[in-house]
């Protein structure tokens, strides 16, 4: 078996695979998961709870063992050759443990003295994260966000390349959540490469230079997310009308995206509202609500996943939203960034 290794990728990983067991059952976590991340920059690592973003990140950190496929972090083969490549790695995975009574600075000198770092590192990874005028406070005087961005400045010690922090933002307030953003968006611009995961998708578009979205263990979606928005058109209309099936087959003939949501379609690829009442009066069909909204990823991995959810047709082909085949004239072709991999059904 040939593999090509590409050291411009911080992460790669081709056909990673991990089942576990449970009452006797196979549970499938991670399914053939190819991903691919770019050195440099904030890479969005997302999807539903249960999706497989803790066991792939675990897998990656040689924490636990993949069933099937590789991974390479920096073109380094892990976990084979993970000792060659480990300090180039930060990662935080579960809530590190930090001593109450002592100061933000006295535990990152403690870390640092454990782990041969020189102590004045210490008072540089405190201002990365914006801790710099409260490192010498009480750990247990710290609120949810300073207390997550003293476990980012503790991954920071020993200056690794790649970062990777699991659902850094859980249970913080919008305060905090802004604040590891802006710690993660500061930690790229000066050349790290940041994984980040996130059920939230809404939390991480905004951070996120580059995003790949997982369900049920497969990708789903990976690109730019300037180009995973853009290939969406941008705009959404939530369009309630009686006949809903018939309204769905006009729209869609005029090479708009249709999903059904409830008692609304979902319509996109028109920037003007107002067609969607123009084509649907021309056939005796009344609007009776039409709410445009500005389309986020939540709405493109919606729109990527309808069939699989509960409420989807279990087995539906998925619409190819971005860089798919869209049935009207004039629609971009595959886009060369964003990219939307098949998903359900194919693999056995
Ligand atoms: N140690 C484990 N034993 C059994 N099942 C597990 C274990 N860890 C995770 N799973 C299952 O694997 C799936 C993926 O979980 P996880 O990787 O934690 O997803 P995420 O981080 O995206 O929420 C879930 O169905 C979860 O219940
Ligand atoms: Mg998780």
């Amino acid at each position: 078996m040939t593999v090509t290794v590409d050291e411009q990728l911080a992460i790669s990983t081709r056909g990673l695979r991990k089942t576990y067991r449970r009452r006797g059952r196979r549970m499938v976590a991670v399914e053939g998961l190819d991903l691919d991340v770019p050195a440099g920059g904030v890479h969005g690592f997302l999807g539903p709870n249960g999706s497989g973003k803790t066991t792939t990140i675990r897998m990656l950190l040689g924490l636990v063992r993949a069933d099937a496929g590789t991974a390479h972090l920096f073109g380094t083969p892990v976990p084979q050759r993970l000792p060659d490549v480990v300090d180039r790695v930060g990662a935080i995975v579960e809530q590190p443990k930090f001593f109450p009574r002592f100061s933000g600075r006295r535990n990152l000198v403690l870390l640092a003295q454990a782990i041969g770092t020189p102590v004045r590192v210490v008072d540089k990874v405190l201002e990365d994260v914006g801790l710099a005028d409260r490192g010498r406070d009480a750990y247990r005087g710290y609120s949810l966000g300073m207390k997550q961005r003293l476990a980012i400045a503790a991954t920071l010690l020993k200056d690794p390349d790649l970062l990777i922090f699991d659902e850094p933002t859980n249970g913080l307030d919008p305060a905090g959540i802004h604040e590891i953003r802006a710690t993660m968006r500061g930690l790229a611009d000066r050349g790290k490469t940041v994984l980040v995961s996130s059920h939230i998708l809404a939390e991480v578009e905004q951070v996120a230079d580059t995003v790949s979205i997982i369900a049920r263990g497969r990708m789903v979606a990976h690109g730019r997310v300037a180009d995973l928005l853009g290939a969406h058109g941008g705009l959404e209309v939530r369009v309630r009308v009686d006949r809903q099936e018939v309204a769905s087959s006009l729209l869609t003939a005029q090479g708009w995206s249709v999903r059904a949501d409830g008692r609304h379609l979902v319509v996109q690829g028109t920037e003007h509202p107002a067609q969607i009442t123009r084509v649907l009066a021309a056939s005796d069909l009344w609007v009776e609500e039409l709410v445009p909204v500005r389309a986020g990823l939540e709405s493109v991995f919606l729109e990527l996943t309808a069939g699989q959810g509960p409420e989807g047709h279990v087995g539906a082909p998925h619409r190819g939203v971005v860089g798919g085949s869209s049935p009207g004239g004039g629609s971009p072709g595959p886009h060369p960034e964003a990219v939307v991999d098949g998903v359900g059904g194919g693999a056995a």
